[in-house]
């Protein structure tokens, strides 16, 4: 299939997979079934008929939006409660401010400073991977788009013009210094060369990778701690998960971003497909099944740092134009996103990175308004603890 008829085949697939999820519970149900919502009903509730098998309690639950500005309040344990705010629809994002209190953020953070960081990474940026330089309108020569791209798709760097054309220079490549690559100047460097010279540049520059920050993981099976216990069982019954997700594949993740720190916008999960769960097997020949984000933010930022999708609400979706356009480059793009999440110290966001399947009630297909990342930071130190709902498509459905 061409790029082009791929894109156009996504796009109907996506459009497709809107029109039956964007309902809300306004026009599925009908305006009063929203209004008098008990917020301590049943989990059945929330659930998306086939979706609910009242009882078993192990049902995908997505909480339903209602409307942008929708407030809910739910019991995480007794007498705790949390509100729940609407803050977007395309893709579902909710926020709880106040979701951990300030002990609880500096408890989280600390637990990672004793544990030690260790700088990120990604699974983009395959230096290994077949060199291949992106030529999308085939005209055998390699534009400073084009080679915006490649560096992005092989080397996880992120670079504007004026710096490739700084590679360009230093590799003596472009040698009538029009910012294009034909073939005969194609020909005058070869893949080993441009590898190795890119692997030092980056080395030298890590700020250009699309993510600039220190994590640890953090098990709470090792750790044995009461908070990180609660902190686990009130994401879990806030977002009225079952209960059998909540001790298997529980470790979650904290991450500091420093002045200049960000992540460039990516997607938290990947398609459902046979490859196997990353979280069910030590294969790297795996894909990522997280069905739901909850990000929380441990620390307030001074200046930037902001949680950016810069997809939300966009008519369409596409994917080639996302991948040539330079919105996913949030370290120099960011404030042309389409929503911006400020940080707060506490709140936690939390978005549904998967639809869920109507016909299996489990994990369906995923949300690709869920683009997204961190801005860099201008002023402070940024925190946050990552927790990912993982979810298999096989596992949990007998
Ligand atoms: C992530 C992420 C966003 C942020 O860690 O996966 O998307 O605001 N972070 O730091
Ligand atoms: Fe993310």
């Amino acid at each position: 299939m061409s790029s082009f008829k791929f894109a156009l085949f996504q796009f109907c697939l996506v459009m497709l997979c809107f029109h039956e999820t964007s309902k809300t519970r306004k026009e599925r149900y009908g305006m009063d079934k929203y209004r008098d919502f008990d917020p301590n009903g049943t989990r059945d509730r929330y659930c998306k008929p086939p979706a609910c098998v009242p009882g078993t309690g192990r049902n995908l639950v997505r909480l339903d939006g209602v409307e942008v500005g929708y407030s809910r309040t739910l019991e995480s344990a007794p007498g705790t409660t949390h509100t729940l705010i609407t803050i977007n629809m395309k893709p579902l994002i909710f926020e709880i401010p106040h979701f951990m209190s300030d002990e609880e953020c500096d408890h989280l953070i600390r637990l990672a400073e004793d544990k030690g960081l260790q700088n990120s990474t990604t699974r983009s940026g395959r230096p290994n991977r077949k060199m291949a330089l992106f030529d999308f309108n085939g005209d055998k020569k390699i534009d400073l788009n084009e080679m915006r791209v490649t560096m992005e798709d092989m080397f996880d760097m992120y670079l504007e013009e004026d710096e490739i054309l700084e590679i360009y220079d230093q590799l003596d490549w472009d040698g009538n210094g029009d910012g294009i690559l034909d073939r005969s100047e194609l020909g005058t460097v070869t893949k080993e060369e441009l590898k190795h010279f890119v692997m030092q540049w980056i080395a030298a520059k890590p700020h250009l990778r699309s993510r600039y920050s220190e994590q640890t993981w953090l098990y709470p099976n090792q750790v044995q701690d009461d908070i990180v216990d609660q902190f686990m069982l009130r994401i879990h019954s806030v977002l009225q998960l079952p209960e059998p997700l909540i001790d298997k594949h529980n470790e979650f993740q904290v991450v500091k971003y420093h002045v200049g720190g960000h992540y460039n916008a990516h997607v938290d999960s990947a398609p459902l497909s046979d490859l196997r769960c990353c979280h069910l097997t030590s294969s790297t020949q795996c894909r990522i099944c997280r069905y739901a984000t909850v990000m929380v933010y441990l620390t307030d930022v001074e200046e930037g740092g902001e949680t950016a999708f810069p997809v939300a609400n966009n008519a369409s979706y596409n994917v080639q134009t996302l991948r040539t356009g330079r919105k996913l480059n949030l370290n120099r793009h960011c404030h042309e996103s389409n929503l911006m999440v400020k940080p707060e110290k506490g709140k936690a966001l939390v978005w549904y990175n998967h639809f869920i399947d109507e016909k299996t009630g489990w994990i369906g297909k995923v949300d690709n308004y869920t683009w997204h990342g961190g801005c860099p930071v201008v002023k402070g130190t940024k925190w946050i603890a990552n927790r990912w709902i993982n979810v298999s498509q096989t596992e949990m459905l007998i």
